[in-house]
């Protein structure tokens, strides 16, 4: 399948970018703005083309196992308060600096899933040695001779982020943020990466990003690279988003993964054309892609959905089209997708369709959403079997929710 990985990811890291901005309290488009100041120093260390792009996707990606990890991390202590960290800033001197211990397991889970983008250069290790400083205090102890300069540039960028708020910046401040960069060379950042901030980040180039706009700001600086997927990177490609949409809560652990597996068996069972059965397979594994933007306490409620609970979760459907919608040649993945709760008789969301504009391929996705979730195992409910997951679903058709030609398909395929 011909994909532009580049746009693909750009679109994704945005959902990211808001949980973590929810989560943690860092800057909102943390992400992006990492990325694009790792632009910046990149092409002044030299790197083009393809190695620059993949650099910089994955400095966007930076985090993101803090969908699985970041409860574990805060509630540990292994995360030090963003408002903390910021004092620490502020006292910065050339004999006192910042070892902030940020995190060991979502830089290691980060590391692992990033291996499933198919980059063509590489990004090894980038991910896993983003906290670690130039003398060694960081989070696995290495120094500068154990990392490479892509993970140090990294760790620079981040930290900035994190410290200062670039969306605010006066011009004293960054000359200040300089002074601070410079005093911690060789402690908290490697040489060559402060050499790169200092020479290649400028006041004008940071203020850019106040417009508010990082993603036409990122495109200004790397090359978008289209290029054909094996049917194996793609679901790997599929696999590291699902994972992360379904980490974000306990109560999903499995949705996206397990559904993208049951469009897999559906895609061979009607027999798709190979090219279509990955684009479905795609489409299931990023249906829920949207729940990234709302907040866990609705998500978690164990008790029935009170009528603004209800409303804001439905918007996740919305938010599902708004993410993929901006990927280049995805309309049809987009469409399965954000159909997902649309029923037959018009009752569902987020447009109320009816049957006759639903499609097969959205009448499908809407019963593997509600198979997965009656089977799948959550906290508060143990799964429910085959038979009375199909006996439920054959209720549904008969009220006119469902098609029950593919209830009874499904029977079959899955028992
Ligand atoms: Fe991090
Ligand atoms: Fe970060
Ligand atoms: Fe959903």
């Amino acid at each position: 399948m011909k994909l532009d990985l580049t746009d693909m990811l750009f679109s994704l890291s945005e959902a990211l970018d808001i949980v973590e901005h929810e989560m943690t309290g860092v800057q909102s488009a943390h992400g992006k703005h990492v990325a694009y100041l790792t632009a910046l120093m990149g092409k002044g260390a030299g790197f083009k083309g393809e190695e620059l792009s993949d650099f910089v996707c994955t400095a966007m990606l930076h985090d993101n196992a803090f969908t699985e990890y970041v409860r574990e991390e805060y509630t540990s202590g292994d995360v030090v308060d963003v408002s903390e960290l910021k004092k620490r800033a502020d006292m910065l001197s050339t004999d006192d600096y910042l070892c902030f211990i940020s995190g060991s397991k979502h830089s290691v889970a980060g590391e692992k899933n990033i291996q499933l983008i198919p980059f063509g250069t590489d990004i090894k290790n980038i991910i896993l040695y983003h906290h670690e400083n130039s003398d060694g205090t960081g989070v696995f102890k290495t120094t500068d001779k154990d990392t490479s300069l892509k993970s140090q540039i990294v760790h620079l960028a981040d930290t900035v982020d994190v410290i200062w708020n670039i969306l605010t910046l006066t011009e004293e401040e960054y000359a200040q943020m300089r002074e601070k960069i410079a005093a911690l060379s060789g402690i908290m950042f490697s040489p060559k990466s402060v050499e790169l901030f200092l020479s290649h980040v400028s006041f004008e180039k940071l203020s850019k990003l106040k417009a508010g706009d990082p993603e036409a700001l990122l495109k200004e600086e790397i090359e978008t690279i289209e290029k054909n997927y094996t049917d194996s990177q793609i679901h790997d490609i599929a696999l590291f988003f699902a994972k992360i949409v379904d980490c974000k809560s306990s109560f999903t652990r499995y949705h996206c993964v397990g559904a993208a597996e049951k469009a897999d068996l559906l895609a061979k069972y009607y027999a798709f054309p190979e090219d279509k059965a990955i684009r479905f397979y795609l489409s299931a594994a990023l249906h829920d892609i949207g729940k990234l933007v709302i907040q866990n306490d609705i998500l978690e409620k164990r008790g029935k959905l009170n009528e603004k609970e209800f409303t804001n979760i439905k918007t996740h459907a919305e938010a599902t089209k708004h993410i993929l919608s901006k990927i280049k040649n995805f309309e049809d993945i987009t469409a399965w997708a954000s159909n997902h709760h649309e029923k037959l008789d018009g009752s569902g969301y987020p447009k109320g369709l009816k049957a006759e504009a639903l499609t097969f391929e959205d009448r499908l996705m809407a019963c593997i959403d509600i198979y997965q979730a009656l089977t799948e195992p959550r906290p508060y409910k143990t799964p429910i079997s085959h038979k009375k997951a199909i006996e439920m679903m054959r209720d549904m058709a008969k009220n006119n929710k469902i098609d029950e030609g593919i209830v009874n398909d499904m029977e079959t395929v899955f028992a």
